[in-house]
């Protein structure tokens, strides 16, 4: 890798690390329509894995097709098989403990009006981040509202994310809920789970983990980190497609202590006794509701059998060299520019993105989409999210897209575009 002499990381430099790669093949499991784009946007909406289509298909043709209603038989275990494999590939949590359903919002609600309901007497406050994703906020705002709870927010740095010590000194006896994102939409922040879950339980209270941007992107270890409770969503890291089901994650010995306010049948024992009163099983079953949506769940199978083969470790190290690799280029050739890395000091509480911030983010990752070929993402208030997702980028692809980067601020091209934002950044 690059050291910190900066006297220019060329492109055969990347070409050579590309070379030494590990985990080229499983860029070949995606499919890519135009070669000249370069994607670094999967922590927003992963690629199409190559069997997508034929596993859909399956499922249309055939599945629906032609066995009609006795797929059922079938589909109906998706939900917790699919959470299996999850759990054991990439949430590092063991069988019967996650499974796949409805949005990651409903499951975050879901989740949270269980802990709320289990909290002890006297426990009224919900702790979270106030640059906590904005769903997880209004949220938990309307559980206040509506059950008469105090929120506690914490302040917390745009590019560090929330500090555990400032987490540590609002969690007490009166915290029925805390929320938190392992890794920060915004900046990439890697909370440490393990102390978080710590705190927590010395209060005896509980955190509601929410892994949208964690999931596929850092390895997790629900099971080793005492993790009792989290979300995530499967349209990101993971690649399941747009909107695709969540994922609902609760640790074994919880199960049947907590009831979900959603009374639906799929959480019902002997569901099709069609009994008169709600009865849950008494297993992750009991946290799901209705019908899962079979064609939108069809796609994550392909992309987690890459996931099985190619393993937490070596994506992360990918991950890491790809994203110093941005830095170091950030470094040379885009703070003389107005660029500043808007990411944790620390290497090790980085997740899988890099935030670029620019006071003329918005209309740079515009032309950098439009006129370079090069789709990032753009967040409030003026960052650009840059996410080599190790599956399927090359270190090329990083080079590539900050040289890119540079000539469309160099050559001033972002000033043709609108300073007005679009409906999705
Ligand atoms: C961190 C985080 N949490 C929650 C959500 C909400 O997911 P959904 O709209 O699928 O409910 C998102 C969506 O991007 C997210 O990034």
């Amino acid at each position: 890798m690059v050291g910190d002499e900066l006297s220019g990381i060329s492109r055969s430099d990347a070409q050579q690390m590309d070379a030494a790669d590990p985990l080229a093949r499983f860029r070949d499991d995606f499919v890519f329509a135009d070669q000249e784009t370069i994607y670094l946007d999967g922590n927003s909406l992963g690629r199409l894995h190559r069997d997508v289509p034929a596993a859909v298909s399956a499922v249309v043709t055939e599945q629906w097709g032609n066995q009609l209603i006795g797929s059922w038989g079938n589909w109906i275990e998706w939900s917790g098989a699919l959470g299996d494999r999850l759990a054991a590939s990439v949430l590092g949590a063991r069988p019967g403990e996650v499974v796949v359903s409805d949005s990651t919002s409903v499951n975050f609600y879901k989740l949270a009006v269980a802990a709320l309901d289990a909290a002890g007497p006297g426990r009224d406050v919900i702790v979270l981040d106030a640059e906590e994703f904005p769903t997880n906020r209004y949220i938990v705002q309307g559980l206040a509202q509506a059950r008469g709870l105090r929120l506690r927010v914490v302040s917390s740095d745009l590019d560090e994310g929330l500090s555990t010590d400032d987490l540590g000194r609002v969690i007490d006896q009166d915290v029925a809920l805390v929320v938190l994102s392992m890794v920060s939409y915004r900046c990439g922040a890697v909370q440490d789970m393990a102390a978080v879950n710590e705190l927590a339980r010395e209060a005896g209270t509980k955190v509601l983990w929410d892994l949208c941007h964690a999931a596929g992107a850092v390895p997790i270890d629900l099971t080793g980190t005492g993790a009792e409770l989290a979300v995530g969503c499967t349209y990101k890291y993971l690649n399941a497609g747009p909107g695709a089901p969540a994922f609902l994650y609760v640790r074994k010995e919880l199960q049947t202590a907590l009831r979900q306010p959603i009374w639906g049948w799929f959480g019902q024992r002997d569901q099709f006794g069609m009994g008169a009163d709600y009865d849950p099983v008494d297993d992750v079953g009991r946290f799901l509701v209705s019908t899962p949506p079979i064609l939108a769940m069809a796609p994550l199978g392909p992309s987690l059998t890459s996931f099985e083969q190619a393993g937490p470790a070596a994506l992360r190290a990918k991950s890491v060299a790809q994203c110093q690799l941005l830095l170091d280029l950030t470094r040379e050739w885009l703070e003389p520019l107005g660029f500043r890395a808007a990411i944790p000091a620390e290497p090790g509480r980085r997740g899988g993105h890099v935030s670029l911030e620019h006071a003329e983010a918005w209309r740079i990752c515009r032309a950098l989409a439009e006129k370079a070929k090069v789709i990032t993402d753009f967040r409030v208030p003026s960052r650009i999210r840059i996410t080599p997702v190790p599956l399927y980028t090359r270190f090329t692809d990083v080079w590539d897209a900050a040289d890119r980067l540079r000539e469309v601020v160099e050559s001033r091209q972002y000033e043709a575009f609108a300073a007005e934002r679009s409906r999705v950044t």
